[in-house]
Order: structure tokens, then sequence, then C-alpha cells
């Protein structure tokens, strides 16, 4: 019975984190749900509108099982963007490399959001220019 109810409200709570908001951390209660660390970018990042980087993450408490479809999507300002940066790659390898791209308007508040059997969201971090990284200051 107690059980029962504990079940019920858990998969509330899973409904409730995907319709709110792709980048909620609510769905992280529960098991069978992996949401892993960004480790880069950060909020130390600066990424170079056209140059490749790498998007890593903390696989150490990574499920045995992961369904597939992983992706990484730009956000900015807290919000999800359009962009899709990478998709289709294992969520175990714990990085893929992603083009930054160059038809965006140049911040400090974007963001990626890794999604897998979860969605989580870097720090904000920094896209400058190209012409910006050759004439720091402009
Ligand atoms: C932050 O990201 C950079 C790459 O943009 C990486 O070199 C650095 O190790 C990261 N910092 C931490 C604390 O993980
Ligand atoms: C991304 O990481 C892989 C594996 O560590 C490495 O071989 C590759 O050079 C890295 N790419 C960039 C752009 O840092
Ligand atoms: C992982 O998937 C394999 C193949 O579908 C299955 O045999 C195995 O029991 C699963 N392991 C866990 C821990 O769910």
């Amino acid at each position: 019975m107690q059980f029962t109810l504990l079940a019920s409200s858990l998969m509330a709570l899973a409904v409730s984190a995907v319709s709110a908001s792709p980048v909620s951390n609510g769905a992280r209660m529960i098991l069978d749900v992996w949401s892993p660390t960004i480790i880069s970018p950060n909020a130390s990042t600066v990424w170079t509108e056209g140059q490749q980087y790498n998007v890593t993450w903390d696989t150490s408490n990574a499920p045995v099982n992961i369904s597939n479809g992983a992706s990484v999507r730009l956000g900015q300002d807290g919000v999800l963007t359009d962009t899709t940066l990478a998709s289709g790659f294992d969520l175990r390898q714990g990085w893929v490399s992603v083009t930054c791209p160059s038809n965006v308007v140049p911040g400090d508040d974007y963001s990626v959001i890794l999604f897998g059997d979860s969605g989580n969201q870097s720090p904000q971090f920094t896209i400058q220019s190209s012409l910006e990284s050759i004439l720091p200051g402009l």
C-alpha cells in the first residue's frame, strides 16, 4: 500500500519534471534515471565561434544500461535553444566533440544541456566571436 503510494508519487514527479522543464534536476531522485554532471563547458570556459570543443561529463556513476539517443543542445539564459550540437552518441563515453555554432550572438550566458536518460545543464559559459578571439577586449 505504502509502496504503491511512493511509486505513484515518484511517477508523478518524473512526469512533472519532464513536462515542466527539460533542464530540471527533479528527476534525479528516480533511481533508473541518470543525470551526469557536466565537467566542461563550465563557468571558466570560453568557446570561439566555429571552433571544435569537447563536451565532457562524469561517467563514474553511470548505470549498466543506458537508453540510446543521447544529444547535446545549446541553452541561452537558462532556456533551451533549437541548436543541437551533437546527437546519436553513447552517453557512457563521457565526452562528445562539438563545433561551436558561428551564427549565435556572442554572450556569457550560454550552457549545454545533455539529454539521455535525463537532462542535465552545464554552468553558463562564454561564446565569443572569432574576431574577439584575435582582438581580446573588443
Ligand atoms: C572547465 O572546463 C575547461 C574546458 O573548458 C576544463 O579544462 C576544466 O578542467 C574545467 N574545470 C573543471 C573544474 O572541471
Ligand atoms: C576530445 O577528447 C578526445 C578523447 O579524450 C580527444 O581525442 C580529442 O582530441 C578531444 N578533442 C578536442 C577538440 O579537444
Ligand atoms: C541490461 O540489458 C541487458 C540486455 O538487454 C540485460 O540482459 C541486462 O539484464 C540488463 N542489466 C540491467 C542491470 O538492467
